[in-house]
């Protein structure tokens, strides 16, 4: 898989992109890397790529000329055109389907956001998808990008060494259940034991046990309400 990272701050990604799984996985050449600058797509003496929305408000917006250079600049580097994906707070929620979706593709563009947002003409433009990470305001697209590649990243063939992993994680499979309780050694931590059953070495029961608590975890996931003494900033 190709995927190209469109930003204003690429150095943001430099550690991340060194880090362990993706490191290896760009070594083996499993997934390639591209950080692209969007202010090099930029035009005059400032290089400016943000000015005031019309119709006034407050901050300002992404200019849609580098945005759409520097996309249609990587897109037409390979024959294939990858998918472009703008971030932004009101797009479709990613979740494990959409990773899933995602990693089956050839070429992703990943195009991050900053300031108060993308001119709503790029998407048009180029017929992007919008996804937003989860509901709330990230300063920048950049968080959501390295949430993106790092969740599609392990689910590419040979990236994590053991497949059958990426299929037992939670949300992945039919039920998309969360996982359940998981234990290692000891076996006895501060007067806490590991359920005997996971050390019967009987497989079947051991399944068993592992799908009635994935439902419960799920279930109690369903129905969570915040932990009590948890204010919230609005409360009272
Ligand atoms: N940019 C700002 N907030 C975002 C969010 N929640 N998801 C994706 N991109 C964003």
């Amino acid at each position: 898989m190709r995927i190209d990272i469109l930003t204003l701050f690429p150095d943001m990604f430099t550690g991340f992109l060194e880090g362990s799984l993706l490191g290896a996985a760009r070594e083996k050449g499993l997934v390639e890397i591209r950080l692209v600058d969007i202010r090099d797509f930029a035009e005059g003496p400032h290089r400016q790529v943000d000015d005031r929305p019309f119709g006034g408000g407050p901050g300002m917006l992404l200019m849609p000329g580098p945005v759409v250079s520097s996309i249609e600049h990587v897109q037409g580097e390979a024959q294939q055109a990858g998918h472009v994906i703008l971030f932004t707070p009101g797009g479709r929620r990613l979740d494990q389907a959409l990773v899933e979706e995602l990693a089956g593709r050839e070429r992703l563009v990943l195009v991050c956001g900053r300031y108060e947002g993308f001119d709503a003409r790029v998407a048009e433009t180029v017929g992007a998808e919008e996804i937003s990470i989860g509901d709330y305001v990230l300063s920048g697209g950049e968080v959501a990008a390295m949430v993106v590649v790092d969740a599609v990243a392990r689910l590419l063939p040979g990236v994590l060494g053991h497949e059958e992993s990426a299929r037992q994680d939670s949300f992945s499979g039919r039920d998309r259940l969360v996982e359940g309780p998981q234990y290692t050694r000891p076996r006895e931590f501060r007067g806490l034991h590991v359920p005997e059953v996971l050390l019967s070495g009987d497989h079947r029961r051991i399944e068993a046990w592992r799908h009635e608590q994935a439902v419960a975890a799920t279930r109690r996931r369903a129905t969570a309400t915040p932990t009590p003494g948890m204010s919230r900033r609005s409360d009272p």
